[in-house]
């Protein structure tokens, strides 16, 4: 099919109407195009360099480097998800640390790893495609611009040339088979089966704007952190989520652990990941949810198996029951705190908002958004919409008085 990319004959001397039927122009396509934008042809290398700009852009994103998180690099990184950090704000690091940014495609899970590799095939696919339209485009455009071939008529005209019409057919055919069926495969690598026995089951329940951990076999309950066991080489401890919504439809994402899914009400999806290395790993909800959507973090710990049967153990316990803290307690629980959140070994039985019984072992407060400290505490209860406006929490209007007593107690919760 070389013959289809020879240069045009030259037609000079037939008619416009004779032009458009001649079957010896074999390049009726490629001239037509640029046609339709009449005199106006530079519009052509105009898109190439947009296209090329485009690509840069998303090259960088992918291969940009990995960052330390630091507040210096928050501006520039495109290696990340932007977690818009609270101003202040610097989430506690660990080796692998993520400290505010939820990295992409630097997978530490088998469904991540899998989703990083189908990108990157499909963008590889994308690059040859673009690069061979490209150059076509390019030399076209050059090779046949107007200068050089002046005619006074339309420019010569093809019909029906079987290898580019052949050509152009089956090649994108046969891309979007090889497409579907590498998608097919990974989607059924990624899905979710049956949780094996030594797996940790949790059914997680998405609300306006925080999230709820329910452990299945240890009973814990907990909010916002997610405790998991690391997945090491000889031991395999996958992590099997359970998905619903209280309100509205989430999406859980952590990127380098698993995909997105969503949470519905009244549904239940499932997902698993296996963290191969330990350290926070961070998330976003990914669904439009609210006003506070994007203040929707999630937090992954993996840990070492005795580090995780340890927080077991602690979240296990009763809230501790400290009498020099009785004055915050009462406050705590004759106010409406108490129906809205639980502290297990009280009457505090709402289930409104996150359980309280061992808050302070959580390292942030308002779903990852601020360090869970004496001084964003006693900010939260003076009045949470300071912090995250539009939340569920309302200003409790309570004195100052009141505010220092039951932080006082909160922070008693180990
Ligand atoms: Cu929950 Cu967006």
């Amino acid at each position: 099919m070389l013959h289809a990319f020879l240069p045009v004959p030259q037609n000079r001397g037939l008619s416009p109407t004779r032009l458009r039927e001649s079957p010896v122009c074999r390049w009726r396509f490629f001239v037509i195009i640029p046609r339709m934008f009449g005199k106006t042809q530079t519009i052509w290398p105009l898109l190439v360099l947009l296209g090329v700009c485009l690509f840069g852009l998303t090259g960088q994103s992918v291969f940009g480097e990995p960052t330390d998180g630091s507040a210096a690099e928050t501006e520039t990184n495109t290696n990340a998800i932007a977690m818009p950090a609270v101003p202040g704000t610097r989430l506690p690091a660990d080796d692998r640390t993520q400290d505010g940014w939820a990295v992409t495609l630097s997978p530490l899970s088998p469904p991540a790893q899998t989703i990083s590799e189908l990108f990157y095939l499909i963008l590889g696919i994308m690059v040859v495609i673009f690069l061979v339209v490209g150059t076509t485009m390019g030399v076209l455009i050059f090779r046949f611009r107007a200068s050089r071939h002046k005619t006074d008529g339309e420019p010569p005209q093809i019909y029906g040339s079987k290898p580019i019409e052949l050509a152009w057919t089956l090649g994108p055919a046969i891309i979007v088979f090889v497409l579907f069926l590498v998608t097919a495969r990974s989607i059924f690598e990624i899905r979710s089966t049956t949780a094996p026995p030594d797996a940790v089951e949790v059914e997680v329940i998405g609300h306006q704007w925080w999230w709820e951990f329910r452990y299945k076999k240890s009973g814990v309950v907990t909010a916002n952190e997610l405790h998991v066991p690391v997945s090491s080489d000889g031991t395999r401890r996958p992590v099997y989520l359970k998905l619903t919504s209280a309100d509205v439809i989430h999406s859980f994402w952590v990127p380098q652990l698993a995909g997105k899914t969503d949470l519905f009400p009244g549904r239940e999806n499932k997902m698993w990941f296996e963290p191969s290395q330990a350290g926070w790993f961070i998330g976003q909800c990914a669904e439009y949810c609210g006003t506070q959507h994007a203040h929707m973090w999630l937090r992954v710990k993996a840990e070492r198996e005795d580090e995780f049967k340890k927080w077991v153990a602690d979240q296990q316990k009763p809230a501790v029951l400290d009498a020099a803290v009785n004055a915050g307690r009462n406050l705590f629980l004759s106010n409406a705190c108490a129906n809205c959140h639980t502290i297990r070994g009280t009457h505090a039985k709402g289930v409104f908002g996150p359980d309280l019984t061992h808050l302070m072992s959580r390292e942030t407060i308002a779903s990852g958004i601020q360090l869970n400290n004496k001084e964003n505490l006693t900010q939260w209860v003076q009045d949470p919409q300071t912090i995250k406006e539009g939340c569920r929490m309302p200003d409790m209007k309570l004195t100052s008085d009141s505010v220092e007593k039951i932080v006082a107690y909160l922070l008693t919760l180990h």
